[in-house]
């Protein structure tokens, strides 16, 4: 073991302690049998999630159906903005009147919104009935905490001061057979003024290669056609490892293990290097999709958020990446009414979502978070102002969508089925490699498939599509 991994992995001891702990919970008279955990947030929350859901297991626990009747709910939370963090303690506090009926269950609470400063005070002394909270840096405690809640009935909290390690070794459930997470790298260092996340996941940390590939060649043995590699800024991947492998040759070497596709979350556009533009153009096992949010179009905005790229860098790199790779489609994220927005700043804005012309974006109007720089700036917007911005932003974006969209039709696109549409019995879904939902006629041995499907129309947010005859079941050879 080098010295970086010395200081920096949760010790084999540590596990080998949680381990016991799973053994001795499970020997627990009347204890928890049954478990629902509760996901807010982004795929990094999700991915967590799968390993609570994975140590639950291990701990002798079985999923419930629904969380009215597990012996053990776990809120696994969010805290990007507020209504993300007022969502997950309302939905707690709804458990309390459960607990009064079943006083047996046990409430968990985890996940960023514990890890924000004065939270852990705040779920002690105002949300009694919630028996365990723990941090994004506890996860791997989970066997010890619920032990501990379990035996003595007593509330038990975790969270740690500083974030500075990395779990490996931790048991998966995987929500999918065919698609799978795989993190790379945990926390982030670039304090964008309005973000909470480097509080509350601490400091960049890039896993080893070596572990990653131990991880992904096993995914590959076991089917999966779809691997997402995750991390709050996977562009930065390896710099804080010594001799490291960049992130543009760990996308080589991921793909060079014969997963069909892969694709990566998020990029933080001035981290986006040409090495990483070429071997998307090169590299047919990429997914043909870039997430690359923009934030905002107005130069003042972006220095008061601290992104550290300019309109005009922004757009050479979409320029860049759409001469090399014209197939790739673009998603963005953009925050409207930040401190100080004027109307200039915010038709900024609108002008460069109109000249990317981007598949979607997600957008969101600012929300203060307490402990960033932004939450002291002046110039808060008026909210009548900030959803009107807003729906304006959304109207000219479902335009730019209806005009890709429209684009596609008539084109055939490799289509991984994950399953039936919601809205009818004979319908099925998937997503092609530029991370569009398609829905159309399908059976059920279509799931977990690569299949080609014609693109016949285009909505909002889908396409409709017929499979190509004969072509059915199969095996696409990339994507
Ligand atoms: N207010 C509004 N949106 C935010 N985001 C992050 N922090 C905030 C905030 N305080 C958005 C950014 C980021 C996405 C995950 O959430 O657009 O890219
Ligand atoms: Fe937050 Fe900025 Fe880090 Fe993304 S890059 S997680 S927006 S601080």
């Amino acid at each position: 073991m080098n010295k970086r991994d010395e200081i920096m992995r949760i010790s084999e001891t540590e596990l080998a302690a949680q381990r016991q702990f799973s053994e001795e919970f499970k020997a627990l008279p009347h204890r928890p049998q049954t478990y629902y955990i509760v996901t807010y947030g982004c795929q990094m929350n999700a991915h967590d999630s799968e390993k609570l859901a994975g140590m639950l297991e291990g701990m002798g626990m079985r999923p419930a159906p629904a969380k009215e009747e597990a012996d053990f709910v776990l809120h696994n939370t969010c805290c990007i903005r507020d209504n993300a963090e007022r969502k997950a303690l309302g939905n707690v506090t709804w458990l309390k009147e459960i607990k009064k009926e079943r006083p047996g269950l046990l409430i968990g609470v985890c996940g960023c919104m514990v890890q924000e400063p004065g939270m852990a005070d705040k779920l002690l002394r105002q949300y009694p009935f919630v028996d365990v909270a723990f941090g994004t840096g506890n996860i791997h405690q989970l066997p010890e905490l619920l032990y501990r809640a379990a035996e003595t009935r007593r509330r038990v909290v975790a969270v740690p001061d500083e974030q500075s390690t990395i779990a490996e070794g931790l048991p998966i459930r995987r929500e999918s057979p065919f698609q799978a997470y795989v993190t790379i790298m945990y926390g982030c260092n670039n304090f964008c003024s309005y973000c909470i996340v480097p509080y509350v996941r601490g400091r960049e940390r890039s896993r080893e290669a070596d572990d990653i590939m131990r991880e992904v060649e096993t995914l590959q043995k076991q089917g999966v056609k779809e691997i997402m590699l995750l991390g709050q800024n996977v562009n930065s991947y390896g710099s804080d490892v010594p001799g490291g492998v960049t992130f543009p040759r760990l996308l080589r070497r991921v793909t060079e293990t014969g997963i069909p596709r892969v694709r990566f979350m998020t990029s933080h556009p001035k981290d986006l290097s040409d090495e990483l533009v070429e071997e998307m153009a090169s590299n047919p096992a990429l997914c043909r999709h870039l997430h690359l949010p923009v934030q905002s179009g107005s130069n003042r905005i972006l220095q008061a958020m601290n992104r550290k790229y300019t309109r005009e860098t922004y757009l050479e790199k979409v320029e860049k990446i759409r001469r090399a790779a014209p197939d790739v489609g673009l998603t963005t994220d953009i925050i409207v009414a930040f401190p100080g927005e004027t109307d200039r700043d915010f038709e900024d804005t609108m002008d460069l979502a109109r000249q990317v012309c981007y598949d979607s974006a997600f957008t969101f109007i600012y929300s203060p978070r307490v402990g960033t720089r932004a939450a002291e700036m002046p110039g808060r917007i008026d909210p009548a102002l900030a959803t009107e911005r807003i729906g304006r932003l959304i109207a000219l974006q479902e335009e730019m969508t209806g005009r890709r969209f429209a684009e596609m039709t008539g084109k055939t696109e490799q289509v991984l089925v994950t399953g039936r549409s919601k809205r009818s019995e004979t319908q099925f879904t998937g997503k092609t490699s530029r991370n569009i939902s398609v829905n159309f006629e399908g059976n059920e041995r279509m799931i977990g498939q690569i299949i080609p499907v014609a693109i016949t129309a285009a909505s909002k947010t889908t396409l409709k599509g017929t499979v190509r005859e004969g072509e059915n079941n199969e095996p696409a050879s990339h994507r």
